[in-house]
């Protein structure tokens, strides 16, 4: 590298962190361009991504169809807010309700926002529809989850570097152990409780995937108990775990989807991928009976909805079915869990996952700086990921990436780790 292009990075980094609030501790490598997997950084250095975006890139970046989407209706017609119609919600409220199998949708723009929207809407329902007396609705969450960082959620974290410091946090949640029915069983004893809150994988918290028939029991338990059952599916679903939603469990409809969820949600939340990546588009999904209850006024959002979110998200959807991304993640996954679990290192306690969120769970503790210093040594090698919580270090590349690209990338974590150790 020359010295011009080094101050380049340099430089970059140094404006972020003069003008720019300390909230994030990124991976030094500033990058400049993406195309299909790969970025390049201000240097022209090639590397494949293996974080997406947390899941949000599903697509690969600037996927032709979805950029052609966006530019497209950007000539067109950007925003109206909902104070008037536009010609393409409808259209958008059509295809997506039709995709998932629900009566109705209420379109947000970031993942938290479809949380709390989620959260919300099943207070309301918990008021109008179950009798619960005023200000008394309940909603379980558990352990660990991430549901992203507004007031609202990060109330039901346990995770002290979201909450700290931000009190006092909103009443009416409560928190019971992941991947626990028996916990969830007593907890639904409250009748008090409207709903129960769940990641069907656990993505920040280290890419944990529960019991193979935890979603279904949930559900089944929350529907015997007439509290309603959300799924968080912002960083699993739209086939990064290699179904189309995670909810799927190991349906195999291959294209012909029925919406036959292993564990179907009463409200279904998703975001990221939603937009291949290029637009913060989220959605909240649930039928009639329980939609019905949120009246004009009384929720909403100036960007939710609008023309340009809502070709972009078309577009990323027709994406995923057309190019058969689950089933891509779900090969590609498996053989590449099979791949990482034959590489010979005392640093690899385990590698768990789903489809393509998998994560590789690092033999040392969640405070050691391992995972991090060995994250810097697959960037040196042309690869990028990022530690999640210390030790466990998440591997999600967009689900475009070939057979051919996977065993590249499998090639340079193995000689990334052979070099740390060395
Ligand atoms: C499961 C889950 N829910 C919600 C969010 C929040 O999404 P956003 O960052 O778009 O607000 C995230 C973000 O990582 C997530 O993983």
């Amino acid at each position: 590298m020359t010295d011009e292009i080094l101050s380049k990075s340099a430089k970059a980094i140094a404006l972020e962190d003069k003008y720019g609030a300390h909230n994030y501790h990124p991976l030094p490598v500033v990058l400049k361009k993406g195309k299909g997997v790969y970025v390049w950084d201000v240097d022209g250095k090639t590397y494949f991504d293996f974080l997406s975006a947390y899941s949000a890139v599903n697509q690969g970046h600037s996927h032709p169809r979805i950029i052609k989407a966006l530019v497209d209706q950007a000539e067109e017609l950007t925003l109206t807010s909902r104070a008037f119609y536009n010609d393409v919600l409808g259209e958008y409220e059509k295809y997506i309700t039709s995709y998932f199998g629900f009566d109705k949708v209420l379109p947000m723009n970031t993942g938290v926002e479809a949380v709390e929207t989620a959260l919300k809407l099943c207070r309301k329902w918990a008021y109008e529809k179950k009798g619960i007396p005023v200000n008394q609705a309940k909603i379980i969450m558990v352990e660990s989850n991430f549901h992203g960082r507004t007031l609202g959620v990060i109330s039901g974290s346990t995770d002290p570097d979201s909450r700290t410091g931000f009190g006092p946090y909103l009443p009416g949640l409560e928190i019971i152990p992941y991947n626990d029915l028996a916990a969830l069983k007593k907890a639904l004893e409250d009748k008090n409780v409207a709903g129960f809150l769940v990641e069907p994988i656990q993505g920040e918290a280290g890419v944990v995937v529960p019991d193979e028939n935890y979603l279904a029991a949930c559900k089944d338990l929350c529907q015997e108990h007439h509290v309603l059952f959300i799924a968080d599916e912002v960083q699993t679903g739209l086939a990064r775990t290699g179904r189309l939603l995670a909810v799927c469990g190991n349906c195999k409809c291959s294209g012909f989807c029925e919406n036959k969820y292993e564990a179907r949600p009463d409200i279904l939340i998703l975001g990221k991928a939603l937009s291949g990546g290029v637009y913060p588009v989220s959605a909240v999904l649930a039928n009639d009976e329980i939609m019905l209850c949120i009246k004009p006024g009384e929720h909403g959002s100036t960007y939710g909805g609008n023309p340009l979110a809502s070709r972009v998200a078309i577009e990323a959807l027709k994406v995923l079915k057309e190019e058969r991304l689950d089933d891509n993640a779900r090969f590609l996954g498996k053989y590449l869990r099979q791949e990482l679990r034959k590489i010979d290192s005392k640093l690899i306690k385990l590698v768990r996952g789903k489809g393509l969120l998998n994560a590789i769970v690092i033999n040392d503790t969640p405070e050691s700086s391992t995972a991090w210093n060995i994250c810097l040594k697959l960037r040196d090698n042309g690869l990028l990921a990022k530690p999640t919580h210390g030790n466990i270090i998440r591997l999600a590349p967009p689900l475009v990436i070939t057979k051919q690209q996977l065993d590249e990338c499998i090639e340079i974590i193995r000689k990334s780790f052979a070099e740390f150790e060395a």
